[in-house]
């Protein structure tokens, strides 16, 4: 992406209405380059809408969605992908018949060009790359295992390893940690963290469990009917009067 000093992602006064219901009213979000954000937010407040604006999925109604200073609101989701934006949905999209190994080098082997399960028939791809991805994801001892049979958080784990190595610049994780126990949800935390420490990713975390929100530790902005209502740290946001209204309140 361009301009490598400015932030990876801009959005403006983004609006997204469905019939009449107004999803995104006017919504304003930058993330600087390797940086992490976490947005925060009840059921329905339009977080996913939002991931869908950003990939294309859907035209935005009004305002500018800039991927590295260039104004990509209308691209189609295959052109905004090539642009180096990878998005995790809920559900792992792993290859569960093949090994752990041969799910990272599938997407490497993405990153020269080839796709598919079948792209790896005669292509050799970068072991060093490809181990490095596996420590990361904390499956170096699962390399060879089939992907069917290890624990849903290791998949979850894996597949943001995927993400990665497409060499995405920008990752969108939609609630990375759903259905998954305390010990999953820290070690999902101390992976993406890594990404962007280690490997200078820029990533968007949806999420509305609270305690994978503060071991994030990122800058968080909270959204109430598709605005951002609050910004801050952890400590901040989980003071803030708002919040505490809004969302939080519910759950303490
Ligand atoms: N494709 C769509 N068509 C119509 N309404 C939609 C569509 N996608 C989302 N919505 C509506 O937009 C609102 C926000 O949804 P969503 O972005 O999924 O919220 P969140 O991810 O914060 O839970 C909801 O009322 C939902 O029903
Ligand atoms: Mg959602």
């Amino acid at each position: 992406m361009n301009e490598p000093r400015g932030p990876i992602l801009q959005l403006a006064g983004v609006t997204k209405r469905f019939g009449g219901l107004v999803v995104l009213d006017g919504l304003s979000l930058t993330l600087p380059r390797g940086a992490m954000q976490c947005i925060l937010g009840p059921n329905g407040c339009g977080k996913t809408t939002l991931f869908n604006v950003v990939t294309g999925e859907f035209a935005p109604d009004g305002g500018e969605v800039r991927l590295g200073g260039r104004n990509v609101a209308g691209l189609s989701p295959y052109r905004i992908s090539r642009l180096g934006v990878a998005r995790k949905f809920q559900v792992p999209g792993v290859y569960p018949e093949l090994s752990v190994a041969e799910n990272i080098e599938i997407p490497l082997a993405a990153g020269a060009g080839r796709y598919g399960p079948l792209s790896l028939l005669g292509y050799r791809p970068d072991r060093v790359r490809r181990d490095r991805l596996l420590d990361l994801c904390g499956l170096a001892g699962k390399a060879d295992d089939k992907v069917g049979e290890i624990a849903h958080g290791e998949k979850q784990r894996l597949e943001i390893a995927m993400l990665v190595a497409r060499d995405a610049e920008l990752i969108l994780l939609d609630e990375p940690t759903a259905g998954m126990s305390g010990a999953e949800t820290s070690a999902v935390a101390s992976l993406i963290r890594r990404l962007r420490d280690e490997e200078g990713k820029s990533i968007l975390v949806i999420e509305h469990d609270m305690n994978f929100v503060r071991q994030l530790e990122c800058p968080i902005v909270v959204m109430v009917r598709g605005k951002i209502v609050a910004e801050g740290r952890y400590e901040e946001v989980s003071r803030d009067p708002r919040v505490i209204e809004s969302y939080l309140g519910k759950r303490h």
